[in-house]
């Protein structure tokens, strides 16, 4: 069994990539083979909205580091998106991935290999109460929904803007690890 975590933090000691190496130590614990994606890192363009993928058996026209994301997404069990929050949601770079998933929409073959894969979310956040952007995560979860995935658990983790503060979050990371525990 494979999981895939999708880090959306730019930054160097990541809160949300903290808690998503929590989950997925959850997970490695149950024999489970895990890998990490830096989306910062990589070159993701913007979806294009160009129709491409309708007539091309859901292949995007662009070719940048989303085609690594893409099969590594069609290899896994099970998916975690660990994104901070950006002005109540998920940031650019989480959003830019989403937005290339749409090269799956309506393509039945994904929607019944995406049907046994379950995507669970995590998000760090500074301050702001949970029902500012509770609704943006759930809409994110729909995104998923949408193209097959099964919905799993969303986690918002208040509290962490200073870097590296969440590892002084005992409650926090049991949550996380809750969360991988759960997935698979
Ligand atoms: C551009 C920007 C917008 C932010 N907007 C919010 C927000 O709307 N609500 C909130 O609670 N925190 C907000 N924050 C704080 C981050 O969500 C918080 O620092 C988060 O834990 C960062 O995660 P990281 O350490 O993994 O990068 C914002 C931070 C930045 C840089």
């Amino acid at each position: 069994m494979k999981v895939l975590g999708i880090n959306t933090s730019p930054r160097k000691e990541s809160n949300v990539r903290i808690a998503l190496e929590t989950a997925l130590k959850a997970l490695e614990a149950k024999d489970v083979e895990c890998e990490i994606v830096d989306v910062n890192a990589m070159v993701i363009s913007p979806c294009q909205g160009d129709n491409y993928c309708k007539e091309h058996e859901s292949q995007c026209a662009l070719n940048d580091d989303m085609v690594d994301i893409y099969e590594k997404i069609e290899e896994a069990d099970g998916i975690i998106l660990a994104s901070p929050i950006y002005f109540c949601d998920v940031n650019a770079q989480a959003k830019a991935v989403i937005d290339r998933l749409y090269s799956y929409f309506m393509d039945e073959t994904y929607q019944e290999l995406f049907s046994s894969k379950k995507v669970s979310i995590i998000a760090t956040h500074g301050a702001a109460p949970l029902e500012a952007f509770e609704s943006s995560l759930n809409t994110q979860m729909a995104a998923f929904q949408v193209l097959g995935f099964q919905p799993g658990d969303i986690l918002a983790l208040n509290d962490n803007n200073v870097p590296g503060s969440i590892k002084d979050k005992a409650e926090q990371l049991k949550q996380a690890s809750e969360l991988g525990e759960k997935l698979l």
